[in-house]
């Protein structure tokens, strides 16, 4: 089953949105497989944003996700790197779809509430980035049967 890595930025947390976007997740469907609230270093905020480095957004961005803790995730499900684009709507709210994540919660593309990985290669990179295997769970969820024929 496909895996994506989705990281609520400081604003999310310092916002009080983690529950809410968490909820969105999981009654689309998704399966949280890995979770936690942590500290972003400098070594790991270039190596997550190093697609933009010399970009004029790159050292601003790299700043904000230090600045306060993050809940990074990895989520399971059927196509659930571009399922979970689509809920986290356009980089930036002030265009996302008002019924997407960015859409509803966000105003400022510098301030967009929520990271996910653009594809299952990075995916990939960014899973490992930020969990160890062991911290990722494989279990049955109730009800999964009831997703899909
Ligand atoms: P990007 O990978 O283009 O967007 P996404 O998060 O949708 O994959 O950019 C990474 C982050 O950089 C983006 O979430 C917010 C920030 N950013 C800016 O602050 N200004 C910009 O003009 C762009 C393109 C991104
Ligand atoms: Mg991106």
């Amino acid at each position: 089953m496909e895996k994506t890595f989705i990281m609520l930025k400081p604003d999310a947390v310092q916002r009080g949105l983690v529950g809410q976007v968490i909820a969105r997740f999981e009654a689309k469907g998704c399966k949280l497989v890995g979770m936690k609230l942590m500290s972003v270093d400098q070594a790991l905020a270039e190596q997550h944003y190093a697609e933009h480095k010399g970009k004029s957004f790159f050292e601003p961005t790299v700043q904000y996700i230090m600045s306060s803790p993050v809940v990074a995730m990895v989520w399971e499900g059927k196509n659930v790197v571009a399922l979970a684009r689509e809920l986290m709507g356009a980089t930036n709210p002030a265009n996302a779809n008002p019924g997407s994540i960015r859409g509803s919660f966000g105003m400022d593309i510098s301030r967009n509430v929520i990271h996910g990985s653009d594809s299952v290669a990075s995916a990939e990179r960014e899973i490992a980035l930020y969990f160890r295997p062991e911290e990722l769970c494989d279990y049955r969820k109730a009800g999964e049967e009831w997703l899909s024929e």
